[in-house]
């Protein structure tokens, strides 16, 4: 059995994520996650929310909350709908969580130990009403250039000059439009990544089984040297992780947090602690510790040396977690897991434009649950998935798309299996008739299907997983349909018994392989051919001879209804404007 560690980038606090995020990390990494499980392997499966930084309090402030009220708040919101869309995280954890305060301020000591962390003093606006230094967009003024009044401390958006918030012409802190500013010295924290460019170019370019898109960017970072200076680590902010050197004060860094980018990779570890914590792991063997569970995941010298580690995000996540989380890894020098693969994800573009979540275009993870079952949306979005470039939502595609794949193929194969089985053998798998050539030609076609569907989950392309399992779907409609076994009964009954077992047969089979895509549309099928045994099929011969005859059977419910023109037009509608 493998072990697979595997996450999915996580996603901002700041409010419900559209489907363009979720297609671009959460919904592939869950299917890899349930298709490793179905295939018998361990798995852990992580992912949280990513809670910290100037858009948090933001957004915390906008809805008149206390910062940590909001994240509190909004986390549950979001573990809510991922759970209702399926997303079967083994934890689903809080960046702001005690475990992960203390593993980043570990990392933070750990690597100021090994002489990767320098002190740099810099000027930086101070607001003496709001008691507190200002981050750039917390800054307005007039602009020098065009004189706009309400350019931002790091940008004129009239312009687009890029600023300095000391070039303001009489700036104004955004928080309290206080105008007592003034520029003081203040101290940061710069990670020294640029001392491990030459190790992380070598690991870069070991992974020559990665996605073209990751490696590319990576290369692109590294090569034009952007990614791999120094970087400042710390914040002015009050809402974030306390910079600490372990549990220890650091001196000068007072009422200072860690950057929300340098503490939210390290919360995939501490993801696994809350795990533990939350008394959701298996039970540690003899003799074993509480730590070994999550460490047997995360420390090569602690059994995660046979882990197989995967990350899930979309292309503008990449740079983080292929230079600067491995530098973090890397230069702590303490035997932590560095990734093993890196499945990364271009755009989804909604009807002609972007989704924009600043002005609530497109579709939202609670409005899409809202008109159809999460497998639908699961389906559309898997088998569009934005993999060798950005792909695009269209009402008329995914109407045509799901009313075909799901309704027409798929939902009309189990439901003519099911009726005419019973309308002629009774609610129990038929017993006689011998497999002919037709049958022999299906098996045939089904294993090589098989095969390459495999294949094509083992290796994370998604689109043409999905396009397997479709073709497997039609194996079977084409087999109904050229077998006719509502013509055969009226000469053949016997015959007819056989091809509807098939039939029966090819049901459970798509109740198991159709699980990691449409896990609910799957355990239907299951159900309705009361198939218990969940094991992965590999043998299409074994596969279809799997339900013993005389097996009771039920007709499920309609797998899928179609989606008609009008609720296409309606739905166009209401999604086209703003949201709220
Ligand atoms: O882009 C995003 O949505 C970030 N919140 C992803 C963070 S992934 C990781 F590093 F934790
Ligand atoms: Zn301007």
């Amino acid at each position: 059995m493998a072990r697979h560690l595997i996450t999915s980038a996580i996603p901002y606090i700041n409010g419900i994520k559209h489907l363009g995020n979720l297609v671009g990390s959460q919904l592939p990494a869950d299917l890899y996650a349930r298709y490793q499980r179905a295939r018998g392997n361990e798995v852990l499966f992580l992912c949280a929310t990513d809670e910290h930084g100037t858009p948090a309090e933001l957004a915390a402030a906008k809805a008149g909350e206390p910062v940590a009220d909001y994240c509190a708040r909004m986390h549950e919101v979001q573990a809510d709908i991922a759970a209702r869309f399926g997303l079967s995280f083994d934890h689903f954890g809080r960046s702001s969580s005690p475990q992960n305060h203390a593993l980043t301020q570990a990392f933070a000591g750990r690597l100021a130990e090994r002489g990767l962390i320098r002190e740099v003093t810099e000027d930086q606006v101070y607001s003496v009403t709001d008691g507190r230094f200002l981050p750039d967009r917390y800054i307005e003024g007039t602009c020098p250039n065009c004189g706009f009044e309400d350019a931002r401390g790091d940008q004129c958006d009239n312009c687009t000059k890029q600023l300095d918030p000391t070039d303001l012409i009489n700036p104004r802190s955004t928080i309290s439009g206080a105008t007592d500013l003034e520029v003081r010295s203040t101290k940061h924290l710069y990670l020294e990544q640029s001392k491990l460019k030459g190790d992380i170019a070598a690991w870069i370019d070991s992974k020559t089984d990665w996605p073209v898109l990751t490696t590319s960017i990576a290369r692109k970072w590294l090569n034009d040297g952007e990614g791999l200076q120094d970087r400042g680590i710390t914040r002015d902010l009050h809402w974030g992780i306390p910079v600490k050197r372990g549990d220890q004060d650091w001196p000068g860094m007072e009422g200072k947090v860690f950057y929300v980018w340098f503490d939210a990779p390290i919360e995939y570890i501490a993801c696994a602690q809350e795990w533990v914590d939350a008394g959701k792991a298996p039970a540690p063997g003899d003799g074993a510790d509480k730590d070994s569970l999550w460490e047997s995941w995360w420390r090569t010298d602690r059994g995660a040396d046979d882990v197989r580690y995967t990350q899930f995000m979309g292309k503008d996540n990449v740079p983080f977690h292929t230079l600067s989380f491995p530098a973090t890894i890397m230069g702590a020098d303490q035997d932590w897991k560095l990734v093993d693969y890196i499945k990364s994800f271009n755009y989804l573009n909604y009807d002609g434009g972007q989704f924009s979540t600043s002005r609530g275009r497109g579709v939202f993870m609670d409005q899409a649950l809202e008109i159809l079952p999460a497998d639908v949306w699961r389906w559309w979005l898997l088998s569009h998935a934005p993999e060798s470039s950005d792909a695009e939502f269209t009402w008329e595609a995914f109407q045509q798309d799901v009313n075909k794949d799901l309704a027409d193929v798929l939902g009309n194969f189990v439901s003519r299996i099911t009726k005419f089985c019973r309308s002629k053998f009774g609610e129990a798998v038929p017993d006689s008739g011998t497999p002919g050539e037709a049958e022999a030609e299906l098996t045939q076609e089904l294993q090589s299907r098989m095969d390459a569907y495999v294949r094509h989950m083992d290796a994370i392309e998604v689109r043409k997983a999905a396009a397997e399992l479709r073709a497997i779907w039609v194996a079977g409609n084409e087999y109904l349909q050229s077998t006719a076994p509502w013509t055969t009964f009226k000469t053949d009954p016997e015959q007819a018994a056989c091809q509807v077992r098939h039939g029966l047969n090819l049901i459970r089979l798509y109740g198991i392989l159709s699980a990691p895509f449409i896990p609910e549309m799957a355990r239907t099928m299951r159900d309705a051919v009361g198939a218990d045994d969940e094991a992965w099929p590999t043998d299409a011969a074994a596969a279809l001879g799997a339900l013993p005859s005389g097996h009771a059977f039920t007709v499920p419910e309609n797998l899928f209804t179609k989606i008609t023109d009008d609720q296409r037009a309606e739905w166009a509608a209401r999604f086209a404007g703003t949201r709220d």
